[in-house]
């Protein structure tokens, strides 16, 4: 218990006042500013130590005005934690948003429960989740879970354990050091190559008999993020190696035990990533090794631009064995993830020939107007990137092709969320999915593909979505690093798709599962899908 005290300055119509307002609380508090004749009340939250409040409170249209605090303690989140152990683990994975629903119609949008072996506090309101996302090193810090943060082993997501060092500065340089390849005019230098890049992928597409796009699509955004931007020159038969590497690297970090046995996903996956290392670290060196004395590489690229990088005393920051450290953790966020949202986008369009009529009409009128060349410029705020996002909002939610959705952070002090009182070291889970489904203009069609409903004349459809609050990409200081290079893979994936092939699924209801070598739900059949190159076809 303490004594809390706070000197509080409000100017009304009718002049500044100054109050002090004391009052015995534990915790944080909630203060309350009241205008005396309205009925309306201006609430903010304080943490009560150190404890002061804005000048510059308005109220509304009234001559006088009295200014009441009124400090509360917070509440402590309700809630159920299930089974021992693993707690309500299976019940969120299993049906996530009808996990949440119920949850939240029980104990509001802030609530307890016990999540891979911890109690933990999940929250299912979007403005909440944004104001988690944005209060990154002040209030709660990143926080993934341990198989991905011992496999990826980087600065970029480090957590967990390696939260102690400096990983809030090293991480802000990475971001700034990353930006640049991300940016506006970077993203557009890569659309030639992506398209060139499916141009001769779709071609050989077309003349197999049946094509497995889970492969297919990851190998595409493989050489995307590889070629554009990592920078490493991998040969063909390192390739192919990684290719089995990844999935076991994959299948480790999504196995929330952690536990390293030679039989385990985790302990298969620690081998992959070391034998990923070895691989990324034999090709950093073919390319780079001679030239490390001066690091003059003569070209600009993530790998060469971290090895460039120098300590404050004029040191090299980093060694080739660091690097590829890094770089294995680009490369895993950097494709799996767009990979999946492709095999979403190719399941709701075959399911909506409606959607792809249009898709065409439109892919024609640009090819028409602009020449068969893809670019920023002619798909923003088109039908065809309307699409993308309606895509990515309806992965995470549809029955077939759903995954949890969940972010996690961690408290690094004791604040207040919404009314409820969060206490330092616990562990959040955001659930994004959830406040994705929840949006309430789109209730009573939810559930359906409907990309029109990103249309906004004038607007990016990708703009529109995050002014709605949906993002499939996190927010806030650690938003995915990638998500440009996504949206753009992404929508010319599409564009080149629907101009130039038609498609079977050749096993339209293939049950979709967390399968092996998977982030995401995917068809249990690779999805094999037969291509035949359109009589039409404008490339
Ligand atoms: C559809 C594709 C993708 C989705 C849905 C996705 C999703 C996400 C999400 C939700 C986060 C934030 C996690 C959190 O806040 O807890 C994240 C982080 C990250 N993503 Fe992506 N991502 C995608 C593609 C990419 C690509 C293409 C790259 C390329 C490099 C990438 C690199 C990263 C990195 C480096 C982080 C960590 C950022 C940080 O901690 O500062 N992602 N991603």
């Amino acid at each position: 218990m303490q004594m809390l005290k706070c000197k509080a300055t409000y100017t009304s119509t009718v002049g500044a006042r100054t109050e002090t307002l004391s009052r015995r609380v534990r915790g944080n508090v909630s203060v309350l500013a009241v205008c005396r004749n309205s009925t309306k009340e201006l609430k903010t939250h304080y943490r009560a130590s150190p404890c002061s409040l804005p000048g510059g409170f308005t109220p509304p249209n009234r001559d006088s005005c009295v200014a009441r605090a009124a400090a509360a303690e917070a509440q402590s989140p309700q809630g159920q934690t299930g089974l021992p152990f693993i707690g309500e683990t299976l019940d969120i994975l299993n049906d996530p948003i009808g996990y949440f629903d119920q949850r939240t119609k029980q104990y509001g949008k802030v609530f307890r429960t016990r999540f891979a072996g911890e109690d933990c506090v999940a929250v299912a309101d979007t403005k909440l989740i944004q104001e988690l996302l944005n209060s990154e090193h002040k209030t709660v810090i990143f926080e993934i879970n341990p198989s991905i943060d011992k496999l990826a082993e980087s600065p970029m997501f480090a957590s967990n354990e390696r939260r102690e060092r400096n990983v809030q500065k090293e991480h802000k340089l990475d971001r700034a050091f990353l930006k640049d390849f991300f940016s506006p005019a970077a993203i557009a230098s890569y659309y030639p190559y992506m398209q060139s890049s499916l141009r001769k992928r779709m071609a050989s597409w077309a003349e197999q008999p049946e094509v497995l796009v889970v492969e297919a699509t990851k190998a595409f955004a493989f050489d995307v993020m590889n070629t554009q931007l990592a920078g490493i020159r991998f040969t063909e038969e390192q390739l192919r190696e990684m290719d089995v590497l990844w999935k076991d690297f994959t299948n480790g970090a999504m196995d929330l035990l952690g536990i390293d046995l030679p039989w385990t996903d985790f302990g298969k996956g620690v081998r992959a990533a070391e034998r990923l290392e070895e691989i990324i670290l034999a090709a950093l060196r073919e390319s780079y090794g001679d030239k490390m004395d001066t690091r003059d590489f003569g070209e600009r690229n993530i790998a060469t631009g971290f090895l460039m990088q120098k300590n404050e005393d004029g040191s090299w920051k980093h060694s080739l064995e660091n690097v590829a450290s890094i770089m294995k953790a680009l490369l895993f966020a950097g494709h799996e993830t767009t990979a999946g949202a492709m095999l979403a986008m190719m399941h709701f369009i075959t399911r909506n020939p409606e959607v792809l009529t249009a898709l065409r009409e439109e892919q024609a009128e640009l090819v028409e107007r602009h020449g068969t060349e893809i670019t920023p410029e002619i798909l923003e705020g088109t039908y065809t990137e309307a699409t993308t996002v309606e895509v990515m909002r309806l992965q995470n939610i549809d029955k077939t092709t759903r995954s949890p959705g969940l972010l996690f952070r961690r408290a690094i002090s004791d604040f207040e969320l919404g009314g409820y009182s969060i206490k330092k070291g616990t562990k959040i889970m955001l659930a994004q999915v959830y406040s994705t489904y929840s949006v309430e203009k789109f209730l009573p069609t939810v559930e359906q593909f409907q990309p029109e409903r990103w249309l906004v004349p004038g607007k990016s459809a990708v703009a529109t979505s995050k002014s709605v609050g949906v993002s499939a990409f996190g927010g806030g200081p650690r938003v995915c690093a990638g998500e440009a290079l996504a949206w753009a893979e992404l929508k010319v994936f599409l564009s080149m798709l629907v101009r130039n092939l038609d498609w079977e699924i050749l096993n339209p209801d293939a049950e979709w599962r967390k399968s092996q070598g998977s982030i995401n739900r995917t068809p249990v059949d690779g999805m094999a899908t037969r291509f035949v190159k359109r009589a039409e076809a404008i490339n």
